[in-house]
Formats: structure tokens, C-alpha cells, sequence
């Protein structure tokens, strides 16, 4: 059978994350390539009694089909959660959703008619990337710079494409590059929506994993009109697995992203939501927080401290404060992927860059390193082997 495709989705490859991830299950190796939360980060004694206690004494309500925007008692914890950040407006609603990768594809599909700009930080996360291309977006790239999107660049794409519909950006420890945009480029982004009267789309899984430095408020608390987007989850700060993501905007908008979400999947996992709620609103939550954070500033002050020592200063990096990733960048006379390739034959998995480039086989010089899931010992050996590979590259 010679299959049809829909023109939007024919051309999207499985992630190339997804396809290195396969090679991460074989014994022996080192990765460096998920997202995932460390093994030592989930409350899992925690979740197990809740989800038994909930299954117990009110099993019809975590059972039964649930409403689309979300479980009501979460959505209030939500909302006061948007108040404390400054970024909750009267005109706006809250939904709780499958995952903050559920609020990209339900952004795209309210927003977007097919051949829709939307710009993007290049690179970026690839899951989002894949969403906008399935609903018919156009991507364009917007280069990073050390305190986020360069502003130029975005506003000339602003000033000559009529088609803009949103601007996407994950403004805190952006995955893969880990930047983090400053306050100033946080007003100006905002400042371009409204000359040019597009949306932006915050994406900010990452923010409660700041494990050094200041907070930094983000873009929807400077929203007086409406314009932004915010994607926030439990993912990486209780379970990926669970699949618990909110959205918030402005109600005209949510309400559209409502039904496009009803007729997706009806409503986000009830169990999930009401275990989440109980966990954040009845145990220690903020502890929970303090501990991973704790976790992930060893684990991330180890991989740059082993970076400094076996990657430095042929191969650079950026220093992070917070989120799951190191993004590191290879001279100009070293093939990239063919790099990656050599790395995984001696047992170390990296993310190649160019996974999570904007345009199709734009070349790459850098990788993704996530130090979250590797104990100690392996970040340990696993640096030193990347050291050793990118000698022996140098050599050849
Ligand atoms: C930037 C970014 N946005 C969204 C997601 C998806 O998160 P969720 O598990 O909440 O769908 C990820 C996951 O890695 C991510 O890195």
C-alpha cells in the first residue's frame, strides 16, 4: 500500500533523540542523551500512598471520565501558583493539560492555518518543533546569544513576514543550549509582540530547577494584552510519566484551545492530576524542590567541572545555573556527527545538534550532554571518554 500522507506530517522524521535512545538501552552505555529526570528525584513513596489512598477512598472520582479543563482543586493551586509569579491576569483561565508539549500542539492547532509562521529559537527543542510542522507551521530560526533569542534577528523576520503567528521561546535554561534570556530581552521580546501584534508561546518546564542565581520573572507577567502563552509542567519536577502540563492564557484563547483539546484526548489523566494535587498541597513540596535542585547542582557542577578538565578549551560549553543540560560546541575541523557516531561506539550517548535545528540538515557543530540520569562514577568515565574520542578525532 503506497500510504497518502498528510503534507504536513510527511515530511517529519522520528526525533533523532528518540532513535539515539534506542542505542541507550544497550548494556554498557553511558547517556548523556535523555531529558529525564534523575532516578533519585521522583517521590515515590510519596505518589504510592497518595495514589492508593485516592483509589480508596474515592475511586469513582479518579475512575470516571473528568471535565477538559482540568481537575478544578489543581487548576485553583495552579492559579495561585501564576499569582506568585506576577503572571496571572482577571482575563486569564488555566488548563490543566497532557504534558506542556500538549500545549504547543493545542496552541498551534487554535493558532495556525497551514503555511503560519511561527519563530523559534534555533535551535530548539524538537518535540515542539515536530508539533508546529504537524499543524501546518512554518518555522523560522531565531539565533541564540548568551542572554537569549538575538533581538535583531527576530525583529527583521517580524518586519517582513506577514505570517507570523507566535513567537516560541523557552526563556529558562533552554533545551538543548541551557541559556536563559535576560530581563532585558524578556521586555524587548514582549515589546516586538505587541509592535508587530503576534503571540508569544513561554515554554518553561525548567524554572523550578534554577539551582544557582536569581529568578527571573517571566515574560507573561509584563502581558497586559493578552498575548502570551505559558506552558508550565510537573514533568521534571515530580513525573514525566504521569503526563500532568498546564497552559494559561487569555480566555478567548484558552477557550479555543479547550475544544481543540477535547477532541485530542478529553481531558488530561484524572489520577495523575489528583495525586499531583495532593502531593503539592499536602506533603512537603518545597522540600521536594530544594532536594532536587540540590541534586541537580552536584550533578551539573561535576559534568562542567570534568568538562573544564578533559573537554577545555578545544571543545567550549555553557555554563549553566539550572534545567537538565550542558550545550557544548566542537572546533571547526571536527565532523560533528561523525563525532557522535565514535562516541556511541565507545559506549557514550550525546544528543547531535543538529536534532534540534529549525532547518532540516543545517550544520551543527555543537551537542547535547544531560547530566540528570548517570551516576556519579559514569559522568565521570563518560567525560573522560568524550576527552579521549575527541583526541583521537583530532588525530585522524
Ligand atoms: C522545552 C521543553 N518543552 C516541553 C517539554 C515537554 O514536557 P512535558 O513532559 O511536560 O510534555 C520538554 C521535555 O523535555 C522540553 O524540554
Amino acid at each position: 500500500m503506497n500510504y497518502k500522507f498528510n503534507s504536513s506530517v510527511a515530511s517529519l522524521q522520528p526525533s533523532a533523540i528518540r532513535e539515539i535512545l534506542k542505542m541507550t538501552s544497550k548494556p554498557g552505555i553511558i547517556s548523556f542523551s535523555a531529558g529525564n529526570p534523575s532516578a533519585d528525584a521522583f517521590p515515590s513513596s510519596e505518589i504510592a500512598d497518595i495514589a492508593s489512598d485516592i483509589l480508596r477512598s474515592d475511586p469513582i472520582a479518579a475512575l470516571q471520565y473528568s471535565i477538559t479543563e482540568g481537575y478544578p482543586p489543581l487548576i485553583e493551586y495552579l492559579k495561585e501558583y501564576m499569582k506568585g509569579k506576577n503572571a496571572l491576569s482577571e482575563d486569564d483561565s488555566v488548563v490543566v493539560t497532557s504534558g506542556a508539549q500538549q500545549v504547543m500542539a493545542l496552541a498551534s492547532k487554535a493558532l495556525c492555518d497551514s503555511g503560519d509562521t511561527v519563530v523559534c529559537e534555533d535551535p530548539s527543542f524538537i518535540g515542539s518543533l515536530n508539533s508546529f510542522r504537524a499543524h501546518g507551521g512554518r518555522l523560522r530560526g531565531v539565533d541564540m546569544q548568551p542572554d537569549g533569542m538575538n533581538m535583531e534577528t527576530l525583529e527583521d523576520i517580524l518586519k517582513s513576514d506577514k505570517r507570523v503567528k507566535f513567537i516560541y521561546t523557552i526563556p529558562n535554561f533552554q533545551n538543548p543550549t541551557g541559556i536563559t534570556m535576560s530581563y532585558e530581552k524578556r521586555r524587548r521580546i514582549y515589546e516586538l509582540a505587541c509592535k508587530y501584534d503576534v503571540i508569544i508561546l513561554e515554554d518553561n518546564p525548567y524554572g523550578d530547577i534554577r539551582f544557582e542565581g536569581e529568578d527571573i520573572p517571566p515574560i507573561k507577567s509584563l502581558d497586559t494584552e493578552g498575548r502570551v502563552i505559558y506552558a508550565g509542567s510537573f514533568s521534571k519536577v515530580v513525573s514525566p510519566g504521569m503526563r500532568v502540563g498546564f497552559g494559561v492564557a487569555n480566555k478567548e484563547l484558552m477557550a479555543k484551545m479547550v475544544v481543540c483539546k477535547q477532541v485530542e484526548d478529553v481531558h488530561t489523566n484524572i489520577l495523575s492530576q489528583m495525586i499531583i494535587h495532593r502531593y503539592v498541597t499536602e506533603y512537603d513540596f518545597a522540600g521536594h524542590l530544594s532536594r532536587i535542585r540540590e541534586i541537580y547542582r552536584h550533578k551539573a557542577g561535576l559534568m562542567m567541572e570534568l568538562a573544564d578538565k578533559y573537554l577545555c578549551p578545544d571543545i567550549t560549553y555553557n555554563k549553566v545555573q539550572g534545567g537538565l543540560f550542558i550545550w557544548a560546541t566542537l572546533p571547526d575541523d571536527v565532523d560533528m556527527t561523525d563525532f557522535c557516531l565514535k562516541l556511541v561506539k565507545n559506549s557514550v550517548a550525546v544528543v547531535p545538534g543538529n536534532a534540534f535545528s529549525v532547518e532540516d540538515n543545517a550544520p551543527s557543530q555543537s551537542f547535547r550532554m544531560n547530566y540528570s540520569t548517570e551516576s556519579d562514577e559514569n559522568i565521570t568515565k563518560g567525560m573522560e571518554i568524550i576527552g579521549e574520542t575527541f583526541k583521537a578525532c583530532r588525530k585522524l
